[in-house]
């Protein structure tokens, strides 16, 4: 039996720039990888370090991955200088990802922030393949820049879909830029929330995941129907380093995804 640390070998199949500091990574594991959407992978450069990830392809898909990820320091700058073919290892995945069941029958309000949409496209392409269990999806997407906004094409696209409403912000526009301006909550009057019937779900930097929430929770969202993705720093994924520790929680284990109910009170959510 492979002990939990012994990643599976994977190869780098194509890199693709979305934005100057994030590429999508395709990866082909040497084993089929299955995940559900919001758990994460550890991914390991032979040599260097690992690092956790959560993976922005569809969870149908367990013969490929993709991982959207931003320079951030010393795995990740290593990671973006690498070429297809390149071989790296995969472990996970790990933690409990998104109760898709409890999300059924409701309208869906996803709010990401830069980076954050990467691991919510994971969860936007279950919603596609669960369509007919959502009556409206709402995604609410920012950036601070129209340069940093990631999967420019399929955000036009998914707004073309039936029962998606797609808005889009930046913090600073440009020339080009006909859309909204401001931070990412600067979007959410502009959608007629049900809020008896809405599930939200946040991913992204921490300032931004706070303000998200207060903001939602002050106009009446139920606080058991607002689901957080907590990037704490990690380090083994298994439940074992207690590097990841929130309040009583492992990170790793009883999320990365809580319930706002179960961690508004503790200590470091937001850093
Ligand atoms: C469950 C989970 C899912 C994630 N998914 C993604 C993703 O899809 N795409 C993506 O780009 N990033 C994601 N991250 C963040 C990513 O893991 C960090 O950016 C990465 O670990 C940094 O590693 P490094 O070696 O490049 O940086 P380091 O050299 O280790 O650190 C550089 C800086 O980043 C900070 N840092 C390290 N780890 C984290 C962390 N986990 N969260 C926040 N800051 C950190 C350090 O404190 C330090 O200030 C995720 C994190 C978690 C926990
Ligand atoms: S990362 Fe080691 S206990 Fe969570």
């Amino acid at each position: 039996m492979r002990s939990p640390y012994q990643p599976i070998a994977a190869t780098l199949e194509k890199v693709a720039e979305e934005t100057p500091n994030i590429k999508t990574f395709w990866l082909r594991p040497a084993e089929p990888l299955a995940f559900r959407t919001g758990q994460f992978v550890e991914l390991t450069v032979p040599g260097l370090g690992e690092a956790p990830f959560t993976p922005s392809s569809s969870p149908a898909v367990a013969e490929q991955m993709e991982v959207t990820i931003m320079k951030a320091g010393t795995v990740t700058d290593r990671l973006h200088e690498l070429q297809s073919g390149a071989k790296l290892g995969l472990r996970g995945p790990y933690g409990k990802g998104y109760p898709m069941e409890d999300m059924y029958g409701k309208e869906l309000l996803i709010m990401g922030g830069g980076v954050g949409l990467a691991p919510l496209r994971s969860l936007l392409y279950q919603v596609f393949e669960d369509i007919d269990k959502f009556s409206r999806v709402m995604l609410l997407y920012g950036a601070k820049t129209p340069a940093d906004l990631i999967y420019p094409e399929q955000l036009k696209e998914w707004s073309k879909r039936e029962k998606f409403e797609v808005l889009v912000s930046v913090d600073v526009g440009d020339n080009g830029w006909t859309g909204n301006v401001g931070v990412v909550t600067t979007l959410i009057p502009k959608v007629k929330l049900n809020l008896d019937k809405t599930v939200a779900v946040v991913c992204g930097p921490p300032v931004m995941m706070k303000f998200a929430t207060l903001e939602l929770i002050q106009m009446g969202m139920a606080k058991d129907r607002l689901y957080l993705s907590m990037e704490k720093n990690m380090s083994c994924g298994v439940g074992k380093c207690g590097h990841c520790r929130l309040g009583p929680y492992y990170v790793c284990q009883d999320g990365p995804v809580f319930t706002y109910d179960k961690i508004e009170t503790l200590a470091g959510l937001w850093e």
